[in-house]
């Protein structure tokens, strides 16, 4: 490969298979959150940075959907500032590739002293977060060299859906098409392997950001999640200037900025909300915008030119294929601007001061 992030990229059919290896039979295996009393749960906290808060929201998602529990997703850097209730009936989960990153460290001390119970989601085995967290569930990614992150995301999405729906269970909530997750979560590491072979589409277009300054990226619930993802991908390795919107707030404000030749890249992945979704789409390519959409099969509009379907697939699990697409689009753009793919300017791997 010519970079890490190539090569990160195509590594993660296999290290979605390696986290997800032994947590899945008919229902799924996590001993280590077996003795947890969910009923003395009052309240969860996300806590992470960057890509990883981007993780932390889709398991927010999920919990909301699944949970009776408050649950909240903060920044660290907000969160080590603020003042949350959080108590010994509070369950906080601080999501770390490198489990180093100051302020989620710093966080995770202030929720211990308070008598949190802590979980910690790490990539890197007896990182600080990984020892210091009551209970450390690893991603298998492996080591991540690239700046941008790529497949330490794409597994903390995976171990975060096995970790709420074993959350789930221990709450004694039947969960809705559950056996169809499961199916689908372990196919994962074939249907991503599907997108990989997406590859020269997405490098197509790419090419549209040649003499662009920005891009929009829209979607709605789940989507949403992955729009940011892809908008932070973009503009850390290309810097383009890209920003993230719900596809229905574009209307209160974002939609001012679209102009003839305006890249926006919309995501439909999430069926019951594809056909707002779409009208926004066609709000955008009637003021002249360039749109590609990521779709689920079954969502289609005769207006847009660019579209790329994913696989069938679970809606909360549409978001892996769709970010691997997301991360193909911004590391061509990248590399069509001449950038340096894996060592962005002002970036460190991991930041390990405030
Ligand atoms: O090591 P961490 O997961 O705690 O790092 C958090 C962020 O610094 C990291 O995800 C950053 O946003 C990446 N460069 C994004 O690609």
């Amino acid at each position: 490969y010519e970079t890490f992030m190539e090569k990160e990229i195509a590594e993660q059919p296999f290290v979605i298979k390696e986290t997800l290896r032994s947590r899945i039979e008919d229902h799924i295996l996590m001993p280590e959150l077996d003795d947890l009393a969910m009923e003395d749960i009052h309240a969860i906290y996300m806590i992470a940075c960057g890509t990883a808060y981007h993780a932390s929201l889709y398991a927010q998602y999920l919990g909301r959907e699944w949970l009776s529990i408050p649950i909240q997703c903060v920044p660290a850097s907000e969160f080590r500032y603020g003042n949350y209730p959080v108590d010994e009936h509070s369950l906080c989960l601080f999501v770390s590739q490198s489990g180093e990153t100051a302020d989620t460290l710093a966080a995770l001390k202030a929720c211990k002293k308070k008598n949190a119970k802590t979980i910690a989601v790490c990539n890197v085995l007896d990182s600080s977060i990984s020892r210091i967290a009551d209970t450390t569930l690893y991603t298998c990614a492996g080591p991540e060299i690239a700046v941008a992150s790529t497949k330490a995301y794409t597994t903390q999405l995976t171990l975060l859906a096995c970790i709420m729906l074993k959350l789930a269970e221990l709450a004694k909530v039947e969960v809705n098409g559950y056996d169809q997750l499961l199916h689908d979560l372990k196919a994962l590491p074939e249907t991503i392997e599907s997108m990989l072979g997406m590859e020269a589409q997405m490098k197509g277009y790419a090419s549209f950001l040649k003499e662009q300054q920005d891009a929009y990226f829209i979607g709605r619930q789940l989507d949403y999640v992955s729009v940011l993802e892809g908008a932070l991908k973009l503009k850390e390795i290309s810097y383009v200037h890209a920003d993230a919107y719900y596809a229905g707030e574009l209307k209160h404000g974002p939609i001012a900025l679209i102009e003839e030749g305006t890249v926006v890249i919309a995501l439909a992945t999430q069926k019951d909300v594809a056909s707002k979704t779409i009208s926004n789409i066609e709000e955008t390519i009637a003021r002249g915008a360039n749109v590609i959409l990521i779709k689920a099969k079954g969502v289609h509009s005769d207006k847009i030119a660019h579209q790329i379907e994913i696989p069938d697939i679970h809606p909360y699990l549409a978001c892996l294929p769709a970010t691997i697409l997301l991360q193909q689009f911004a590391l061509w753009s990248a590399k069509e601007k001449g950038c340096n793919v894996d060592q962005p300017r002002n970036l460190a791997k991991s930041v390990t001061v405030e």
